[in-house]
């Protein structure tokens, strides 16, 4: 389970889909391992960064991460399902009528951003960062940055604006390659169970629109 902002729509699509979630996950707490052991699950909470490193390794048999983590990481693992949650972008933004100062562009994604300057031929020096990468503009660290986008209110309330897409990102279900052979029923099940939900509240979603 990814911590932070997906957490709590993966928290609910489980619960709604019929997954036996522990009671714990749903409280605040430090604790990193819950367990359902009516449902012999585990569930292990990570930084959303590292959901797909976990499930590569195979110490859990699937993650919740998003697409932004697999297209930066390029982990070896299944990517099962578009959960169709937290849906956000990667975007690139800076300040407005920004001139190019030294070139530089400050990301917690230095392969994604890397990759979207080569294709479009612009040669740019890419600055790795943790978080908090709207400060990089407005200090000077770098003249644009490649940042998810939300609701963009991190953007606005900083002056910054959202100057190009690179790509659209919901969260996946990912599975370890292994434990997706050993454990196909189990897996599978799980997945079903998720599909369907996600099916039934597409369509009732388009019920909605239709009235
Ligand atoms: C993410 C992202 C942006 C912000 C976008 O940061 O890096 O800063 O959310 O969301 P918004 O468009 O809804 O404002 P996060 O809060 O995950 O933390 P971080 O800055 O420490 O990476």
């Amino acid at each position: 389970m990814p911590k932070g902002r997906i957490y709590e729509e993966a928290l609910e699509i489980l619960a709604d889909a019929g997954v036996p979630v522990p009671d714990d996950l749903t409280k605040e707490t430090r604790k990193l391992i819950l367990t359902a052991p009516e449902a012999q699950l585990a569930f292990f909470l990570a930084k959303p960064m590292d959901v797909a490193t976990y499930v590569e390794y195979g110490v859990a048999d699937l993650g919740i991460v998003g697409k932004d983590v697999l297209l930066e990481e390029s982990r070896n693992v299944y990517e099962l399902l578009d959960l169709q949650i937290s849906p956000c972008r990667v975007s690139v933004a800076g300040l407005p009528d920004k001139k190019t100062v030294n070139g530089r562009i400050a990301t917690k994604y230095p392969s994604i951003a890397e990759k979207y300057f080569r294709s479009i031929g612009e040669q740019v020096e890419v600055v790795k960062l943790n978080g908090s990468i709207e400060l990089a503009p407005l200090i000077g660290l770098a003249d644009r940055i490649v940042d998810i986008v939300s609701t963009g209110q991190t953007l606005r309330e900083n002056g910054l604006i959202e100057l190009e897409t690179i790509t659209t990102v919901t969260s996946r279900l990912i599975a370890n390659r292994a434990s997706y052979q050993l454990k196909y029923k189990r897996i599978n099940q799980f997945y079903d169970q998720l599909k369907q939900h996600i099916e039934r509240r597409g369509s009732r979603d388009e019920d909605r629109q239709s009235e």
